[in-house]
């Protein structure tokens, strides 16, 4: 088998670079414009890595879709602050760029998965998201943040469509807030500049106080980056075409927390670090209105709770990682003193 992934270098890309080459025995062909996630992955004898820009590099691309038997574009902005602040570079990067590569797949009769996203579900009431029967639900137009989804969803659906009209076999997945190692740079000192997770871990380290968005009752399922990277294997090998033309939610409805709750646990777990515990011991929960934080073009998701029944029938999958281990493990990364530096270096 041979794997194109486009934006290997991402959080979900490095990960999954990693788990085929550790896991299986196939090829990846991988292009991003850094290298920086990939240390135990280039250099590997079925890791054929380009640097470059998947907007640019087409005959390159067309090249190795035509090589390749499946197609993962990973190349995406995921930050909810850069949906407010420079929303048509979202839509010319998540929308348009990946856009042209759906059409290679369709014109070269090549197998996709692609990432949809949580965000498509929106505002949706439902106590939980169902890929075939729940209703997308987004905010006016001058909420910006929906730019996101919007994208994703025409996306999916364009996606479905080729399948329907034109048998393209894809298979969309939508992770439900992911997290673990190489997530986003903690040292990103903006506000909002990084995912909740890592802008938390960020604070604290930093001595700064956590800021709570409207309070932080807001929920979130957080499922840990190991369990998102075995439901892509299992719809890479595709056994039996059980992924092929079929969506699937990726997420951890047991593990269903407050953005509070999560500043609480954070807090209480790098206490036990004993560099970081005076640190932790000063953060402070400050509640800051989401206007003031985002601007006005943001509008919030309040609960966020996949079923993932599909994904147990059709893939045999299901998450394993409980919300505290994979914190930890987490930590256990992003305040390792090596990679702190690292970071710090990268950010400067
Ligand atoms: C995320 C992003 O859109 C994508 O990464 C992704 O597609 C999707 O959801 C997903 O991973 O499922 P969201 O969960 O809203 O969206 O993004 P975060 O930035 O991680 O924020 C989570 C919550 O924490 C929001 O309610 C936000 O207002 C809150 N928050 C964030 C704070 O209270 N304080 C902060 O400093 C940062």
């Amino acid at each position: 088998m041979r794997v194109l992934i486009l934006g290997a270098n991402g959080f979900i890309g490095s990960h999954l670079s990693e788990a085929i080459l550790t896991k299986t025995s196939w090829h990846i062909d991988a292009m991003d414009l850094t290298q920086d996630k990939l240390d135990t992955c280039l250099g590997h004898e079925r890791f054929h890595f380009k640097s470059g820009d998947i907007t640019k590099e087409r005959d390159w691309i067309a090249e190795h879709i035509q090589a390749c038997d499946v197609v993962l574009p990973l190349v995406a902005i995921a930050n909810p602050s850069v949906y407010v602040q420079y929303p048509l570079r979202v839509f010319e990067l998540d929308f348009e760029a990946n856009l042209a590569i759906i059409r290679q797949c369709v014109a070269l009769k090549k197998r996709i998965i692609f990432p949809s996203t949580s965000e498509v579900y929106g505002m949706c009431p439902d106590v939980a998201f169902d890929e075939e029967e729940s209703c997308l639900v987004t905010g006016p137009i001058h909420k910006e943040r929906w730019i996101y989804s919007a994208s994703k969803q025409l996306l999916d659906r364009v996606i479905y469509a080729y399948g329907k009209h034109h048998e393209l076999n894809y298979t969309l997945f939508r992770p439900f807030n992911w997290y673990g190692p190489k997530l986003d740079n903690i040292f990103n000192p903006k506000q909002g500049g990084s995912r909740v997770l890592t802008q938390f871990i960020g604070n604290i380290l930093r001595g700064e106080d956590i800021m709570l968005v409207n309070g932080g009752s807001q929920q979130r399922c957080f499922a840990y980056i190991d369990d998102g990277v075995d439901a892509l294997l299992k719809m890479i090998e595709n056994k039996n075409n059980a992924a092929s033309q079929r969506i699937f939610n990726v997420g951890n409805p047991t593990e269903n927390v407050s953005i509070r709750a999560l500043a609480e646990m954070l807090i209480d777990f790098i206490k036990t670090y004993p560099e970081y515990s005076d640190a932790a011991s000063k953060t402070k929960l400050i509640e800051v209105n989401a206007e003031q934080y985002y601007g006005s073009g943001y509008q919030d998701v309040l609960l966020r709770v996949p079923a993932i029944k599909r994904a147990k029938e059709y893939l045999a999958w299901g998450p394993k990682v409980s919300l505290a281990e994979g914190l930890k493990k987490t930590l256990d990364y992003y305040l390792n003193p090596e990679q702190l530096t690292l970071s710090s270096i990268t950010e400067s």
